[in-house]
């Protein structure tokens, strides 16, 4: 098959994960035989430097005009005075209306081999597999109702949700439910928020289309505090925009580094793909970042843009298997004092060198 990717690297770490993710995705294309196409182009903050704009129309044009988007991160200290428009983090928000991809995906795993990592107890995290969907398109991101008062002495911002907003995201919540374990848990504020009532309302009445999934309901600080303290009870949790991103970083605390999680965002006419970590400004260009996140958000695009679902599960499976092997990097050192680190590089060499056996094997077989 052939596939056109934009590759956006960004800022921070984001060129050094992303170049390990599309060094993976190559390894794919080359032993699976299919024609994968990479463009890469400026984004975030290296792009306004270049260009005065963070998200500049050659860019967003070549992401329209692809399959698939890779993105790495955005921001870092350099950029925090400019005014919100010029910002890199405005840029991503431009960048995803621009896609329009309104499900925002963010799987959060706890890996065995790595259960030390996570300052929860591993007989607590042990199996935990959750997947928050998050809607990215609406609430008080986007909202037009925004601003600060004349005086400068108030601010504010609204979150707004339509019937429609609502219903769609929550098809595919439930959709994601019933190919994984059957459970959905709709996170709102509901006790408060008018917005929230309308959310129960809809994911309610969009539950009855469903009926092999089990749906609950659930306010926003309780499952802040179920998700460290018995994270095994979820299974797909479907939540708002702001909710989602808080509740993703903190569902991070499961697998036991933020560097591990992946997220693809779909629905609009380009999907988007993009580790949840940030461009960690402190450790750019040390060639110490944690590349598994952008790897698995490179299996999320073969699943989801590309409909390789057994590669999207080799790319998984490889994963697994070099954290097992030992290797980590500087991230999940935690609770270890004798450790040998591997660099961002070999971390992305070793997932290859797992890809390509698997692949190579499978490849032969059929052959014979
Ligand atoms: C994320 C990030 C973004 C968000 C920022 C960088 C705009 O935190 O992807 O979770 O809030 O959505
Ligand atoms: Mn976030």
């Amino acid at each position: 098959m052939k596939l056109r990717i934009t590759v956006l690297p960004g800022d921070g770490v984001g060129p050094e994960v992303t170049a390990e993710a599309v060094r993976v995705l190559q390894t794919v294309a080359e032993f699976a035989g299919h024609d994968f196409q990479f463009q890469e182009k400026r984004f975030g903050g290296a792009a306004y430097r270049a260009s005065g704009s963070p998200l500049p129309p050659d860019t967003l044009d070549a992401c329209l005009q692809s399959n698939a988007v890779l993105l790495g991160a955005v921001g870092g200290p350099d950029f925090d005075e400019l005014p919100r428009h010029l910002r890199p983090e405005s840029g991503l928000l431009q960048l995803r209306m621009a896609l329009g991809g309104y499900a925002n995906l963010r799987p959060a795993v706890s890996y065995k081999s790595i259960a030390d990592c996570s300052p929860l107890q591993p007989a607590a995290t042990e199996g935990a597999d959750i997947l928050v969907v998050r809607e990215l398109l609406g609430g008080l991101y986007f909202s037009e109702d925004r601003g600060f008062s004349e005086e400068g002495t108030s601010a504010f911002n609204t979150m707004r949700y339509s019937v429609e907003e609502i219903e769609r995201i929550a098809h595919v919540g439930f959709r994601e439910a019933r190919r994984r374990r059957r459970k959905l848990t709709s996170v709102d504020k509901a006790n408060v928020l008018e917005v929230s009532q309308l959310w129960r309302k809809v994911v309610s009445r969009v539950a009855r289309e469903y009926p092999e999934v089990k749906l609950e309901h659930m306010y926003v600080d309780s499952c802040a505090m179920h998700l460290v303290n018995d994270p095994r009870r979820f299974d797909v949790i479907l939540t708002e925009n702001l909710f989602g991103d808080i509740l993703s970083d903190e569902s991070a605390v499961i697998t036991g580094s933020l560097g591990m999680l992946a997220s693809g965002t779909i629905g609009g006419t380009v999907n988007l793909f993009e580790p949840v970590h940030g461009s960690a400004p402190d450790i750019a260009g040390r060639g110490i970042a944690n590349p598994l996140g952008a790897i698995a958000s490179a299996a999320m695009l073969l699943r989801y843009s590309a409909g390789l679902e057994q590669e999207s599960r080799d790319v998984e499976f490889a994963i697994h298997s070099v954290l097992e092997a030992g290797y980590r990097t500087a991230d999940l050192a935690r609770g270890r004092s004798r450790i040998d680190l591997v660099s961002t590089v070999q971390m992305g060499m070793q997932v290859e060198k797992v890809v390509s056996d698997i692949l190579d094997s499978r490849h032969a077989y059929h052959a014979v």
